[in-house]
């Protein structure tokens, strides 16, 4: 299917899915939001694809926020919808089952930082800023940004960047555990493409896995997360990947994993 906000390109097992609004700083609209639910599901139902890339084009943003022209004229009704399907849309690219990366160059504030944090791994360039500038609107985030905030940097600084709505560097995001990694500007595609080409020589299952145990355990008490670590594991054990992952360790040779 073509889509009139995203580019996608496929390469060694990474799609690339690339929002591309430059004009407005990739700003999320409702079409961009049922765009990027349907190319995240085809993302899924494709046995091609092991990773994803997400990015936004042009130099200056990842993404600066939800749309605020739409925004600006939205019922509660509406703002309800749309509250709903960017965190529907966000759940999906969280529950993938394949590691999804964040590619963010410049802006990432309000939806974009909540993007940013629905996916599994996020590089940034040093010149990212990141924030939850939604009080400055007279909102709340409304796409995920308290729950995500508060799990992956904890309580304090999820109610300072929420409450205030000040932007922080890449550097600060980096301390409180907002990203992965941060790497030069001129660096962002070469950490990016290679992280990507290490997860998809990876085992699919094996990923799989710890994505379930990581992301739906997280949410769940430690009995059942313990649970979807113990599935998984027992499962890998069925995959022809695990033979071969083993077998390569003891003949003392490189695995190559193909999927089954
Ligand atoms: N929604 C809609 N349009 C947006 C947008 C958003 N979230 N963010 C930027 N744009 C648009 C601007 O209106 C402008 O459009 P125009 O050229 O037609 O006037 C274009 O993108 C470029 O943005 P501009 O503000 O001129 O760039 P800048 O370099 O001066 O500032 C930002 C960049 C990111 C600091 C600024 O655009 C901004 O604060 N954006 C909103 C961030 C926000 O509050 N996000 C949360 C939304 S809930």
């Amino acid at each position: 299917m073509a889509f009139r906000n995203l580019l996608s390109a496929d390469h060694g097992g990474v799609r690339r899915i690339i929002i591309n609004r430059p004009d407005k700083l990739n700003a999320l609209n409702r079409e961009i939001i049922g765009e990027l639910h349907i190319a995240f599901d085809q993302a899924r139902h494709d046995d091609s694809v092991r990773v994803v890339v997400l990015a936004g084009s042009g130099e200056k943003a990842f993404v600066a926020g939800a749309d605020i022209t739409e925004l600006a004229a939205a019922t509660p009704q509406q703002a309800q919808q749309f509250s709903r399907a960017g965190q529907q849309m966000m759940l999906n690219i969280e529950r993938l089952g394949k590691p999804v990366i964040a590619r963010i160059q410049g802006f990432a504030l309000g939806g974009g930082m909540e993007l940013a944090m629905c996916c599994h791994l996020r590089i940034a360039s040093e010149k990212a800023k990141f924030g939850q500038p939604e009080i400055n609107l007279g909102v709340t985030p409304g796409f995920g940004g308290t729950q995500r905030l508060l799990r992956l940097a904890g309580r304090g600084a999820a109610l300072e960047l929420c409450l205030t709505g000040t932007p922080i560097d890449a550097a600060r995001a980096l301390a409180l555990g907002v990203v992965t990694r941060v790497v030069a500007a001129e660096k962002l595609d070469e950490e990016v493409d290679a992280l990507a080409a290490q997860l998809a020589n990876s085992a699919p299952h094996a990923l799989a896995g710890i994505l379930n145990a990581i992301v739906l355990g997280g949410e769940s008490n430690i009995d059942v997360g313990l649970d979807y670590e113990t599935q998984a594991f027992a499962l890998c054990c069925a995959t022809a990947d695990m033979r071969e992952g083993t077998s390569a360790f003891l003949e003392r040779r490189k695995p190559s994993f193909n999927g089954n």
